[in-house]
C-alpha cells in the first residue's frame, strides 16, 4: 500500500484490513506488466535486462520476492544518433554523467537488497554478463535493453540457453515502430515460429514465452 496514513488508518479498524486487501483501497493501480510478475514464480532465480533508474526492478522485488534478482545494465550512453530518442542516448541530457548517476542510484535504491544477496547488480552488456552464467541458470529472464532488432534477436537467444527447461523469457515494447523500427515485435516473432520453445502470451506490449 502507497498511502501509509490511510493504511494506518485501516489497520485500527477491526477486519478492515482483509476488506482493503481484497478491494485494493490504497494500493498502487496495477501495473500494465502486472499480469506477466503474476505468471512469474515466486522465490525464483531471474534477471532484467535493461534496468534504468529500477522502477520495473521494484516492482519485481515487490510482487514476486525472488531468490535472486539479477540486474543487467551496461548504464553506457550511446552518442550514436540512432540512439537521439533512447533514454541511455539523446534523452540523456548530461550524456555519460547522467548514465553514472542512475547506476549509483540504482546501488542506492537496492542497498538492503544487495546486502542481503538477493539482487546483484551487473554493469555490462547483457550478452557478456549471461555468459558469465551456466545454461539453465535462471527461471526467468525479462528483456528490456537495447530494442534493436540484432540486440533483441541474441538477448532471446542467450535467454533461451540461460533459462532452465519450463521457465519464462519474457520481455517489453513487443509493438510497432519506435525509434527501434519494430526490432523487438521482428525478433519475438521469428522466435515464435522455432521449435522447442511456446509462446504463452502477447499482452500490453509484453511477450512471455516458456521453454
Ligand atoms: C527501456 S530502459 C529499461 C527500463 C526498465 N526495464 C524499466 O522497465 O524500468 C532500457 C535500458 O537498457 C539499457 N541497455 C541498453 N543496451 C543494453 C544492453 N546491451 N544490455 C543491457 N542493457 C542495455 C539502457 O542502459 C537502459 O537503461
Amino acid at each position: 500500500m502507497r498511502n501509509t496514513g490511510l493504511r494506518a488508518l485501516i489497520k485500527k479498524i477491526p477486519g478492515a484490513m482483509r476488506l482493503a486487501k481484497r478491494f485494493r483501497v490504497g494500493s498502487p493501480p496495477r501495473s500494465h506488466r502486472r499480469f506477466l510478475l503474476d505468471m512469474v514464480p515466486e522465490h525464483a532465480v531471474g534477471a532484467e535486462i535493461g534496468v534504468h533508474i529500477g522502477d520495473f526492478s521494484a516492482e519485481i522485488l515487490r510482487t514476486t520476492s525472488p531468490r535472486e534478482l539479477h540486474l543487467i545494465d551496461p548504464w553506457e550512453h550511446q552518442k550514436s544518433d540512432v540512439y537521439k530518442s533512447a533514454w541511455y542516448g539523446g534523452q540523456a541530457k548530461s550524456g555519460q554523467t547522467e548514465m553514472d548517476e542512475r547506476f549509483a542510484n540504482v546501488g542506492k535504491r537496492f542497498d538492503e537488497q544487495v546486502q542481503a544477496g538477493r539482487v546483484i547488480i551487473h554493469r555490462g552488456f547483457s550478452t557478456d554478463i549471461l555468459d558469465q552464467f551456466s545454461d539453465a541458470y535462471f527461471d526467468w529472464i525479462y528483456i528490456d535493453g537495447n530494442h534493436l532488432y540484432d540486440y533483441v534477436k541474441k538477448d532471446l537467444q542467450v535467454s533461451f540457453q540461460k533459462t532452465k527447461p519450463g521457465g519464462l523469457i519474457t520481455g517489453d515494447d513487443y509493438a510497432e515502430g519506435g525509434w527501434w523500427d519494430g526490432g523487438v515485435k521482428k525478433a519475438v516473432d521469428e522466435l515464435a515460429t522455432g521449435e522447442g520453445i511456446e509462446l504463452v502470451e502477447l499482452r500490453n506490449h509484453q511477450f512471455i514465452f516458456r521453454k
